[in-house]
């Protein structure tokens, strides 16, 4: 195992009615005039806005709203929530949604602290040293942005989609009612379960050795993710199934599974691509590329997607390990697809025809080489595009 320093100080509210107690929170963390940002039209129908604004005014904290987060959320909504966080005086930022919303939240944390253009952070030319405090009130199990230190925008001229990650990027606190998840549609429910498989799974594919304890904690998290995943889709009212995956989505991504071990994030830039291009959800494009990458670099850690193969997919090893890393790629691949997800090209919408564009663009985002548990270049990131096109 490596050495690590974890530093995750987030405080989870977990359970029904927690909304109630946003206003008592964020006048806990010293919020006295805060910025409710949140999505499309989500939260205002369930009700969701109305409680918080209830909440927040029997404490007294004033509050200005500012909502239309998209998904694959924008630098120009990130720069109007600048402007009216310094023009309002805002110390205090509450991000009501999902990925998305939170993302675009701690972008305007950070760069109503900066004089420069935010968007230097997520070039990496600066370095984030002050931020707003962020709060969240979660509507989605996804991305696990609710407990991450990371956030993800993209430059809506360009097109180019990057992420900055950073320590003073963790919530204060993140409130998780799985109920509010009941309304999700069965499209974004299972976006989310790739894309919360997706995080364990960066993790889990390493060349570091002797990391026992982390692998055991990444195979529970997706056993019990395969394990609901179904029931979710055929009950979305179920609590008990949406309150595991509402916690399995925090836990894939708060860093837990990944520390003392080299993480991979090469599927992440190849998908990031795909979703600056379509706009197509995040998820959906891990299904198609999380797979895709496996079948070009299981051969340069065999042993791993054997051990993927029997103990997170129940496969017997037949003492050919080639043939049973590649069964467990296939029910990976299975697994998405039994969830209406998309596994190749054509099922998502993307065409084989822009993948000089999609290099193109990666080549700038990621210097030319991304991957950990094999190194990748650009032209390995052509072949496994190539691959998710003939899926
Ligand atoms: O906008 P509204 O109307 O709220 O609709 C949203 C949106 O259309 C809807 N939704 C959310 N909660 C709902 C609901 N609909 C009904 N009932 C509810 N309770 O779901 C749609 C998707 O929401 P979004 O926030 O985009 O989903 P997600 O949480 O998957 O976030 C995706 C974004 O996060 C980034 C992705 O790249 C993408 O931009 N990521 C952020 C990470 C991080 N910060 O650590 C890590 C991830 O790897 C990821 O890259
Ligand atoms: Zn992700």
């Amino acid at each position: 195992m490596n050495s690590f320093r974890f530093w995750s100080p987030t405080e989870f509210i977990f359970g029904k009615n927690t909304v109630d107690k946003v206003g008592q929170l964020v006048k806990k963390y010293g919020g006295t005039k805060i910025l409710v940002h949140y999505g499309g039209q989500s939260a205002v129908k369930s009700g969701l806005l109305t409680n918080v604004e209830n909440s927040l005014k029997n404490e007294f904290i004033e509050y200005v709203k500012l909502g239309g987060v998209q998904p694959n959320p924008t630098d120009t909504m990130v720069y109007e929530g600048i402007e009216l966080c310094r023009k309002e005086n805002v110390n205090f930022i509450l991000a009501v949604g999902g990925g998305s919303v939170i993302d675009s939240a701690k972008a305007i944390a950070a760069g109503v602290s900066y004089a420069g253009d935010f968007w230097n952070f997520y070039e990496q030319t600066v370095t984030i040293n002050k931020v707003l405090p962020v709060a969240t009130i979660l509507t989605i199990a996804a991305a696990g942005s609710e407990g991450s230190m990371s956030s993800v925008i993209t430059k809506s001229k360009e097109g180019l989609k990057r992420g900055v990650s950073n320590p003073l990027l963790r919530p204060v606190f993140s409130i998780m009612d799985p109920t509010l998840t009941f309304t999700l549609p069965l499209n974004q429910t299972a976006y989310g379960i790739a894309d919360m498989m997706a995080h364990v799974m960066e993790r889990y594919f390493t060349q570091t050795p002797n990391v026992e304890l982390t692998d055991r904690l990444c195979e529970a998290i997706l056993l019990a993710i395969i394990k609901d995943a179904p029931v979710v889709m055929r009950e979305p009212g179920n609590y008990n199934v949406r309150a595991n995956l509402m916690w399995a989505g925090t836990l894939a991504h708060n860093g837990i599974c990944g520390v003392g071990r080299e993480e991979d994030w090469a599927s992440h830039g190849l998908e990031h691509e795909l979703s600056a291009l379509y706009d197509v959800a995040h998820g959906a494009g891990l299904a198609v590329m999380f797979p895709a990458w496996m079948q070009y670099v299981y051969t340069s850690g065999i042993d791993r997607f054997v051990q993927f193969a029997t103990r997170v997919w129940n496969i017997e090893f037949t003492g050919d390990k080639k043939e049973t890393a590649l069964k467990g790629i296939k029910a990976l691949k299975d697994f998405f697809s039994s969830l209406g997800l998309p596994v190749n090209f054509e099922q998502l919408g993307a065409k084989a025809s822009d993948i000089d564009k999609l290099v193109e663009t990666l080549k700038i985002n990621s210097g030319g080489q991304l991957g950990n548990f094999r190194k990748l270049d650009m032209n390995d990131a052509r072949m496994i595009y190539e691959i998710a096109a003939a899926n």
